[in-house]
């Protein structure tokens, strides 16, 4: 069995959407959520599925001792970031390399770095009159959007299209793809 933990900031819909998907797989098990928020939605999406979720400081994520300490007690193999705000630090980078992934939900390099997550990328996308859009499936490196791209998906912008709009065509390829490819990366 391989475990997974996500690291999720946010509303947790890609979170739950995991749990989901590997709920009865015999090979990989969502084991354990992290949070830098304890208002997360995240948190209460995880109870339905009796998966434990936690909440720890930016400073602990950045220093990564004690968060290092929990992922070894539920014998972490991975870490999936979803919707997760907060830069992975050095000594997690160390103790996991190439086994985090992030989801970006622009095609990189486009519509990457510092400030862009969530809404403000859609919102970017629609004011650059983008004609498509989607979602990046990465390694973390120590560069924000800047590890190995493993898997992107398209879809179309049109002029009809809002942030709003755009963002749940990207949320649908969220949910289509990014399950079905980490399972490929640790079940070969
Ligand atoms: C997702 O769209 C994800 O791609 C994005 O945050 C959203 C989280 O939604 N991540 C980033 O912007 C990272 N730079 P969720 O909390 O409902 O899963």
């Amino acid at each position: 069995m391989r475990n997974i933990a996500i690291f999720a900031s946010g509303s947790g819909t890609n979170a739950e959407n995991f749990a989901r998907y590997f709920a009865h797989d015999d090979a990989v098990r969502i084991s354990l959520v992290l949070s830098n928020r304890a208002a997360a939605g995240v948190h209460d999406r995880m109870k339905a599925f009796g998966i434990p979720s936690m909440t720890f400081s930016n400073e602990s994520f950045q220093k990564g001792e004690e968060i290092l300490k929990v992922l070894e007690e539920y014998h972490i193999d991975y870490i999936v970031l979803a919707g997760f705000m907060n830069k992975i630090s050095e000594p997690l980078l160390k103790v996991f390399p190439d086994r985090i992934v992030n989801i970006h939900p622009a095609l990189l390099p486009k519509f990457g770095g510092r400030g862009m997550y969530g809404m403000h990328v859609h919102e970017a996308v629609v004011a650059a009159k983008e004609k498509e859009t989607g979602i990046t499936i990465h390694y973390i490196n120590e560069h924000y959007d800047e590890g190995t791209i493993i898997f992107q998906a398209t879809c179309q912008v049109t002029p009809e299209d809002d942030a709003e709009s755009v963002a749940q065509k990207v949320h649908a390829l969220e949910y289509e793809y990014y399950p079905q490819v980490v399972r490929k990366l640790l079940v070969r």
